[in-house]
This record gives C-alpha cells, sequence and structure tokens, in this order.
C-alpha cells in the first residue's frame, strides 16, 4: 500500500521527524542519497517501539519514491537551506512529480527564496514551506511548526502537521512533554498553524530566531554580569537560573543554560562552559533578521546587537591583544546583600530586555506583513511557540493574550501589561546597566534594549538636529512642527536674510 507522505532527506531533523509522522500513525516513504541513512531510520522505525508494524520504508531513488506515495502526493524535504532544495525539486519534475504533488521544503530557507520558489514551481508541483522550530528533539516528539503558502495544499497536509506539532495544555497553555518513541498526544493546542501566503512561515521563523539569538545572547551577559561582577561560581549561577525558570522567565533557554552550566568536563572535571571556547557561530538566519530591520527601517537593535556580539566574539585573536593593553576598571567585590540585590536587578533586567526583543521582532513581522500584504494572526503565532520552539517561554501566553486583546498592536509595549511592567521594573534595568558600564561588563543587548526602551518614550528625538545637518550641508529638506505632515521646507542657510522654502 502507498505511503501517505514521503521524506527526503534523513539527516537528523529529516530521520526525526519522519519518525514523529510514524508515531502518529502515518506510513512514510524515505529517501536519502545516502543509503546508509535511508537503512538506518528504517531500522529505528522497525526496532524502537517493541511489536509496532513498520510503518516507514526506505526507497533507492526519487522515481521510487514518486511511485511509493498515494497521490494526490506530498513530499516533506529536510535538506540544507539553498540549492539543494532546488535540485531535488527539479529532479522531481524530472522524475515525474506533477502540479497536484505537494513539496513542504521545512529548512532555515530565506524566506524571499520561498517566495521566488512556490512563483517558479507554478505548473509543475505545488512548493509549499513549513519552518521548523525546536532543533532535534523536537523534530522528534514535537516542534513548532510554521506552514505557508497555498492554502488549499495546507489543508491536505495539515492533518499530518497537528499530528506531529508539539502540543499546549489548553488550560494552563503549558507543553505537554513526549519523551518516548511511540508516544502520541492527542489532546491539547498543536503549535501549529496556517502563517499565510508563501514566504511568510519563513519569515516569521527567521524572526523567532532573531529573538532566539537576542534571548540567548542577554542570557548570556547576565551570566557574564554574575560571574566577573559578582564573583560567582557556575554552579551558583545555574541555581539563580534553576530559580528565575519558575518565574516570569520560565523558559526552555533558561533551563538548558543551567543545565550547560551544570556540565563538567569529563577530561579535566572543570565545569564544562569554562572549556568551551568563547566564539560563538551562527547559521545566518539571525543576521538575516538583522538586515531586514534595517530593510523594513524596524528598529530591532537587540537583535542585531546579538548578532554582533556572536561577531565580536568571534574576533578572539584581536580581543587577547587587546585584553592587556585596554585597561578597564578594577572591580571590587560585593556584599552578600549587594550580590542578592544585584541577582534580583539582573532578573528583572533580563525579563524587560527580552520583551524589547519580542516588541522588536513582532514589530518586524507587523511591518512586513504590510509591506507583502500579508494578513497575519499575531495571536497565533505566538501561541504556537508556547511549546516546540527554541524560544517557548511561559510569557507567550501573555503576548498571544496582548494580541487577542488588541490584533492592530503595532508594538507590543503599547500593550497594558507590558507597559506597566516595564515601568515598574525599569529601576532595576538601568542599575544593571549603570552598574555594568562603572564595572566595565559588557552588555550590548541589555544596554540597547535599555536604550530602545527610552527612545520610544520620548516625544522628541534629536532628529531634529539631525534634519538640520542634513539639510545644511545637503538641502535635503524637513518638515515642521508647526506645517501639516508632508510638507517639506528648506531655509538657506548662509544666505543673509534667510529665505524659507517650501518644496512642492
Ligand atoms: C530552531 C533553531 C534552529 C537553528 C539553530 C542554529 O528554531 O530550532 O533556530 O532552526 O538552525 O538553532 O542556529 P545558529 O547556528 O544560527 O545559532
Amino acid at each position: 500500500e502507498a505511503a501517505d507522505i514521503g521524506v527526503i532527506g534523513l539527516g537528523v531533523m529529516g530521520k526525526n521527524l519522519a519518525l514523529n509522522i510514524v508515531d502518529n500513525g502515518f506510513s512514510v516513504a524515505a529517501f536519502d542519497l545516502d543509503k546508509a541513512k535511508v537503512e538506518a531510520a528504517e531500522h529505528q522505525a522497525a526496532t524502537e517501539v517493541a511489536g509496532r508494524e513498520q510503518r516507514l520504508f526506505g526507497v533507492e531513488s526519487l522515481a521510487e519514491i514518486l511511485a511509493s506515495v498515494k497521490a494526490p502526493r506530498v513530499f516533506l524535504l529536510s535538506v540544507p537551506a539553498g540549492r539543494a532544495v532546488d535540485s531535488i525539486c527539479d529532479a522531481l519534475i524530472e522524475a515525474g512529480a506533477i502540479a497536484e504533488d505537494i513539496v513542504i521544503d521545512t529548512g532555515n530557507s530565506l524566506w524571499t527564496d520561498t517566495v521566488a520558489r512556490e512563483k517558479h514551481y507554478q505548473g509543475k508541483l505545488t512548493f509549499f514551506s513549513s519552518a521548523v522550530s525546536g532543533g532535534e528533539v523536537g523534530a522528534r516528539f514535537g516542534p513548532s511548526l510554521m506552514p505557508s503558502g497555498d492554502k488549499a495544499a495546507w489543508d491536505r497536509i495539515a492533518p499530518i502537521f497537528t499530528a506531529i506539532a508539539a502540543k499546549v495544555d489548553n488550560e494552563t497553555g503549558k507543553p505537554l512533554e513526549r519523551h518516548q518513541p511511540g508516544d502520541v498526544i492527542e489532546q491539547g493546542e498543536p503549535c501549529t498553524a496556517y502563517i499565510g501566503p508563501a514566504g511568510s512561515g519563513h519569515y516569521v521563523k527567521m524572526v523567532h530566531n532573531g529573538i532566539e539569538y537576542a534571548d540567548m545572547q542577554l542570557i548570556c551577559e547576565t551570566f557574564h554580569f554574575m560571574q566577573t561582577g559578582l564573583g560567582m561560581s557556575t554552579v551558583q549561577i545555574a541555581e539563580v537560573f534553576e530559580r528565575w525558570n519558575k518565574g516570569v522567565l520560565n523558559s526552555y533557554l533558561i533551563e538548558i543554560s543551567a543545565e550547560v552550566l551544570r556540565q563538567v568536563d569529563p577530561q579535566t572535571e572543570k565545569p564544562l562552559v569554562e572549556i568551551i571556547l568563547d566564539k560563538a557561530g551562527q547559521k545566518g538566519t539571525g543576521l538575516w533578521t538583522a538586515v531586514s530591520s534595517l530593510q523594513l527601517g524596524c528598529p530591532a537593535s537587540t537583535i542585531a546587537e546579538a548578532v554582533y556580539a556572536r561577531s565580536m566574539s568571534t574576533q578572539k585573536d584581536l580581543r587577547l591583544q587587546l585584553a592587556s593593553s585596554l585597561k578597564g576598571p578594577a572591580i571590587a567585590p560585593v556584599s552578600a546583600e549587594e550580590q542578592q540585590q544585584t541577582i534580583d536587578a539582573l532578573e528583572a533586567a533580563l525579563y524587560c530586555a527580552k520583551v524589547t526583543a519580542y516588541a522588536q521582532g513582532f514589530q518586524m513581522i507587523a511591518m512586513q506583513a504590510k509591506e507583502q500584504h500579508w494578513e497575519l494572526d499575531y495571536a497565533a503565532i505566538a501561541r504556537i511557540w508556547r511549546a516546540g520552539c527554541i524560544i517557548r517561554a511561559g510569557f507567550l501566553s501573555t503576548i498571544s493574550d496582548a494580541f487577542e486583546a488588541n490584533d492592530n498592536l503595532s508594538n507590543l509595549l503599547l500593550a497594558e501589561g507590558f507597559a506597566s511592567k516595564l515601568n515598574e521594573l525599569q529601576g532595576q534595568w538601568r542599575q544593571v546597566v549603570a552598574q555594568a558600564v562603572i564595572k566595565g561588563i559588557p552588555v550590548p543587548c541589555i544596554s540597547s534594549a535599555l536604550a530602545y526602551f527610552d527612545s520610544l518614550r520620548c516625544e522628541v528625538l534629536p532628529a531634529n538636529l539631525l534634519q538640520g545637518q542634513r539639510d545644511f550641508f545637503g538641502s535635503h529638506t524637513f518638515e515642521r512642527v508647526d506645517a501639516p505632515k508632508g510638507e517639506f521646507y528648506h531655509i538657506t542657510w548662509s544666505e543673509s536674510p534667510r529665505k524659507l522654502v517650501k518644496i512642492n
């Protein structure tokens, strides 16, 4: 009997998605150029749940996978973003795929590539995309899925996607965990929803990753502060993160940060984090988010700073050279009382900065949606990030509530709940930034978030002077506060008498 879906690409993500589909009762035809990966997937599906009928069948070619899947066919593609996606689609067409066949790209593709691919393959196959978040474990036991493209295609895919997605308890908003092969969760709200037209799901995932970069860097900055500014050990800091994980900061990233800090290097018996080289990698989605924010003219400085922080980390040789010649202040030891106060302030600062990063990310999505004429459901986006994905966190329910209350919220800081919380906590946030500056501890994300907050509070920014400068040297014109919007003026700066000219 023909399989429900074909999975192409059996790297860790592809294989785990295939096994997840099998757990949920669907049958899979599986293909990879590497035969060993096909055999490994088949073997794992056959053996990991005792007594279960085999529902994963390996195939040896794209022609064979086309013949093995129920028509109209659905293929899930899990190959590296970029040219591999095109070459598989082209090869599928060559092998006989037709317009009704759906190909779902699940990689971290650049959203504009997705838009172009949907157009390019029109009439040849139905190119659909679904961004996947949650890493290996998410793929296996419930990821967050951000599908976009042809709505009719989504209706065909939805039964499989809603089955394999992470689930959230309807009452508590908390993730319902699956841990074992063969486990299935049928109740709860699935962490997937149709996002919108082609590219929108990948755009949303890209911004998810930008927020992920910011969230990770923000946590790292509090770690750095506690370590160098408060003289705390890694285990003491792990304890702090474990405590924070029980409060407003409850999140996957805080939880795993504590676990990373508790890990011991088997070779040296030292905390592993002290052995890990401080050079951060990146695969590009954070950078894309920063670039997109600049292109949109949407300030996302906290996200961009997180990308820069990774770049700064890779300048290891330069940092080693400058560590001795650029002198910073001596850091005085702190009393137990001051230490506790600072830890509490760091918790508040981390919360505020995190809200800021989300505010930037959601505003980016809204501005891009406007440009692309996408109609998006922001509350739903926040809801499908509550489980499965890397940035899953307790406070995503608060974000979805804020959008539920006002779908036109152009920035999260306009939501009464967040505004009052940030107003309440800003004193501690300022303390952290001030202390970091005095002690010479870099906190680029925490401080840029505060600058973002303070900028948004300003009725008047010094861009008035800036416009004056531009008009002075380049006759670039300016608007007047006492004239209608859209009327532009130039002043003859050095002529006497000065003339104010209205430009049409
Ligand atoms: C996720 C992640 C994932 C991402 C990795 C690596 O949501 O599951 O965002 O998609 O690829 O986390 O990203 P970097 O290598 O850029 O850190």
